[in-house]
This record gives C-alpha cells, structure tokens and sequence, in this order.
C-alpha cells in the first residue's frame, strides 16, 4: 500500500438525466462491484483519513500508527489507538449508505463489494459478498508468524496481549509498506476485469493499489460511477460523477432502481 498526492476540491450537483443513464446501466447488469472507502462511513460518525482538519491523518501520524517498524518501536502506542477505534465501532452503527447496498446486493445477479474499510459496517449492514482489502480491526494476529488469534480480545487492554507462541498480537489490517491479503486482491481484480459496472463510494483513491482497481475495470469496458461530495483522481476516468454523501445518493440509486 503506497500514499500518493493530495485531492482536489470542487463541487458538482445530481443530475437527473445522468441517474436515468446509471439506473439503465444497472439494471442491464448482471455483474456489479463496489469499490468503498472511509468516506461511506463517515455519516455513520467513523472518520475518515485524509479529510482536513477531521481526517484521521490530520491528526495522527501514520508511520508510527500504521507500519510494522511504528508497532516495533512503540506496541503499546498502537494498540492502545486501535483499541480506541475498536471502541468507537461499539457505538455507531451502519447508515443509509451501507444499507442500500446491502439491499441492491438482493436485487442484482452478482454484487460484489471491495472495501478498503476494516470497521466491518458492510457486514453489519448485511452485505453478504464483501472482500476486505485492508483487513479487520475486529480480528487479530500475532505480529511475527500472522498466527490468527482465535480468543476473544477484550477492550481496554493498555498493551498487546501474546499470542500462544510468544508474539505479540496486532490488529489484522494492512499497514503502509505491508502487501494486501493475496487471495482477496486476486478476487478484487478479477472482479473488476469481470463486473459491467462499478460504483465507487468515498475513497480518495489515493492509496495503491485499492486505487487501481477503477482504471482496471475501465480498462475492461466497465462504466464507472463515483460518488463523493469531493472530486478525486478517479472523477478524471468516472463516466458519471455524483457529487454529495453517499448516505443520500446510494438510498436514492436504490430507489430508483426499484421503480423501474
Ligand atoms: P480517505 O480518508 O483517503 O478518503 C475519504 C473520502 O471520502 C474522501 O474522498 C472524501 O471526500 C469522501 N467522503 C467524505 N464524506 C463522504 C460521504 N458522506 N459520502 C461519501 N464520501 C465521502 O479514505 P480512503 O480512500 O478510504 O488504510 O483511504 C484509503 C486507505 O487509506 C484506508 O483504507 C486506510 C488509509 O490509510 C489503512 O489504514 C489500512
């Protein structure tokens, strides 16, 4: 996983014309992905990452929270923060957004959302076919044999907990430096070679290779659709651009897709 360079900012409205096209495309598909990112939780109260002044990055430094050398030099440090994300997810629940695609999920042959979310919202949601490309904050491994931990870890603890063979253990995410789990990023990119359309919600599309998964399914013939308040690189290769948050424009796709 690699960081790139900043968004843009600007702003663009929904066009009713462009849902009818979107609709059409969807219901003409048998095969839909979703690619989603921070920004479909963030009406659910999860921050987000990159966001000024709000994202997580804004206020924490990555490279001693998110690499193995950080959790090296400092391990209570990082669980302590993911235990307090971990913390957060017991009070916030999945919103409009993840529910409508977990509903269009039911309604179309095959769906298949990509996340590179690890607060387990989809699955809460109900999303069924769901691959998480940077892993789970509710699971954990031990940091030096990637031993599943397969016991309960409570919330609280100051410090990691050992694994059976002496390790300590850390959360099952994808750190920066770190390669995505390789089974389920062979999924992903099957999926976006195979899908007709994907819809890709609240990602900045900045970190790889999550963010290539767009130009892949471009490169497919795939239509793609963003939905963002703000633009970002992938805006660039969108054939449709919904401006707003993704708790308003995914129940209102849904909605429509219903109707007709
Ligand atoms: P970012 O924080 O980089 O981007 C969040 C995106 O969500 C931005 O483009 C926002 O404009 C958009 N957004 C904000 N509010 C929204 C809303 N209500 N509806 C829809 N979109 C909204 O998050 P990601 O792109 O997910 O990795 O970041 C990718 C990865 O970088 C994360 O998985 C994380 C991070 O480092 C790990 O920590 C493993």
């Amino acid at each position: 996983m690699k960081l790139n360079k900043d968004a843009q900012e600007a702003v663009s409205a929904i066009n009713p014309d462009e849902m009818d096209v979107v609709i059409g495309w969807l219901k003409g598909a048998h095969k839909v992905s979703v690619l989603s990112g921070a920004g479909i939780s963030k009406e659910s109260g999860i921050p987000t990452f990159r966001e000024a002044q709000t994202g997580l990055w804004a206020q924490y430094d990555p490279e001693k929270l998110a690499t193995a050398a950080g959790f090296l030099n400092d391990p209570p440090l990082v669980w302590r923060w993911y235990d307090w994300r971990r913390q957060m997810l017991d009070s916030v629940k999945p919103n409009a957004g993840h529910q409508a695609l977990a509903e269009l999920e039911q309604l179309i042959s095959e769906f298949v959302v990509i996340t590179q979310n690890v607060d387990g919202l989809h699955t809460v949601a109900g999303t069924q076919n769901l691959l998480e490309l940077h892993g789970s904050i509710r699971r954990f491994k031990c940091f030096r044999h990637g031993h599943p931990a397969t016991e309960e870890i409570p919330l609280g603890l100051t410090e990691p907990p050992r694994c059976y063979c002496g390790s300590p253990l850390r959360p099952d995410v994808v750190w920066f430096g770190e390669s995505l789990p390789e089974d389920i990023w062979k999924q992903a990119v099957l999926t976006a070679e195979n899908c007709q359309v994907m819809l890709v919600v609240g990602t900045s599309g900045l970190v790889q290779p999550a963010a290539s998964l767009p130009i892949t399914a471009k490169r497919a013939r795939t239509r793609v659709i963003e939905i963002n308040p703000t633009p970002t690189p992938i805006s660039d290769i969108a054939d449709i651009y919904f401006s707003g948050p993704s708790g308003e424009i995914l129940p209102k796709i849904l909605e429509e897709f219903k109707k007709k």
